[in-house]
């Protein structure tokens, strides 16, 4: 049997929700994303990285992920994985073929046990990054809420190749599928939902004059700032006028895949919580937000 392969990259991630197109201008005057292209049903946007999108909006009547992509380095990487899943007994929503989201690209896509849908794609057309203060480079990671978290994080972990970084209490798990300490991580929750999506910035700079530039146009963060102690990271968490839970982060720490222990951080020291002490926890407006609304996914019938 072939050698296991996983995901390479987190890519971008698509919403869907009532009205959320309505919600364009939020994200690129004030969020920082370049919209690159409109469609009738679906808006796409780029940060000032390499991904020709990294974010997009596409009306739907509920609310939720429409769908994670990953990066995939190759093709016959994409035609390995769509492989394993299916050697893996899970079921993929349609065969590899040639993508017509922004950049293109050659992918597949299939389900979590959430039924949360996921893109696997390869050879998409890259641009020129930008330097641009206080806009956002990438997607950091996504934070998942889910009511099965071990048979989720089972998928991740033995299907898409992820590695356990660490914990937070027996609440939630963070996972790697590169040398960054998190691309994914899941929150257990009684129900399936997006907890946040977070933005990577060049540096705690940005991630303060982007705070800025939010509290210039009249929102200040829900959350933050703050230090995050798992991943090190700063961060400032905000609700978007979709009532989604976005982050600015940097400078989430890299994971020495050869010696990294996972740890199990407890919540009850503030500071393995919140290294500065500046943002305290969240409140519980903030939680509420975070635990989302329920998301039924894509069931493949
Ligand atoms: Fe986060």
């Amino acid at each position: 049997m072939a050698e296991a392969i996983g995901v390479d990259w987190l890519r971008s991630i698509v919403m869907r929700g009532k009205g959320v197109m309505q919600t364009a201008d939020f994200y690129s005057k004030n969020w920082g994303l370049e919209s690159v292209e409109k469609r009738d049903d679906a808006l796409f946007f780029r940060g000032t990285g390499s991904e020709p999108f990294i974010y997009g909006l596409r009306e739907d009547t509920v609310y939720g992920i429409d769908f994670i992509g990953f990066g995939m380095a190759s093709r016959e990487r994409v035609d390995a994985l769509h492989r394993q899943l299916s050697e893996a007994g899970v079921r993929s929503l349609d065969q590899p073929h040639e993508l017509t989201t922004p950049g293109g690209g050659y992918g597949f896509s299939a389900t979590d046990p959430d039924d949360r849908r996921l893109v696997f794609s390869a050879d998409a057309v890259q641009s020129t990054p930008r330097e641009e203060m206080a806009k956002p480079r990438k997607i950091s990671h996504v934070v998942l809420n889910t009511p099965r978290l071990e048979e989720v994080q089972d998928f991740y972990v033995n299907v898409l190749g992820f590695r356990v970084s660490d914990f937070s209490a027996n609440q939630m798990v963070f996972l790697r599928c590169s040398s960054l300490h998190h691309s994914i991580a899941l929150n257990r929750n009684s129900y399936s939902s997006v907890n946040h999506v977070a933005f990577d910035m060049s540096d705690v700079d940005a991630v303060m004059r982007g705070i800025g530039r939010m509290k210039t146009l009249g929102q200040a963060p829900a959350w933050g700032p703050g230090r995050h102690g798992v991943a090190d990271n700063p961060f400032a968490y905000f609700v978007s006028p979709s009532g989604f839970v976005i982050e600015f982060t940097s400078d989430v720490i890299d994971v020495d895949e050869a010696t990294h222990k996972p740890q199990v951080w407890s919540r009850h020291s503030p500071e393995a919580m919140d290294v500065w002490l500046t943002a305290g926890p969240p409140t519980p407006a903030m939680r509420a937000v975070m635990a989302g609304r329920p998301d039924p996914g894509f069931p493949v019938p």
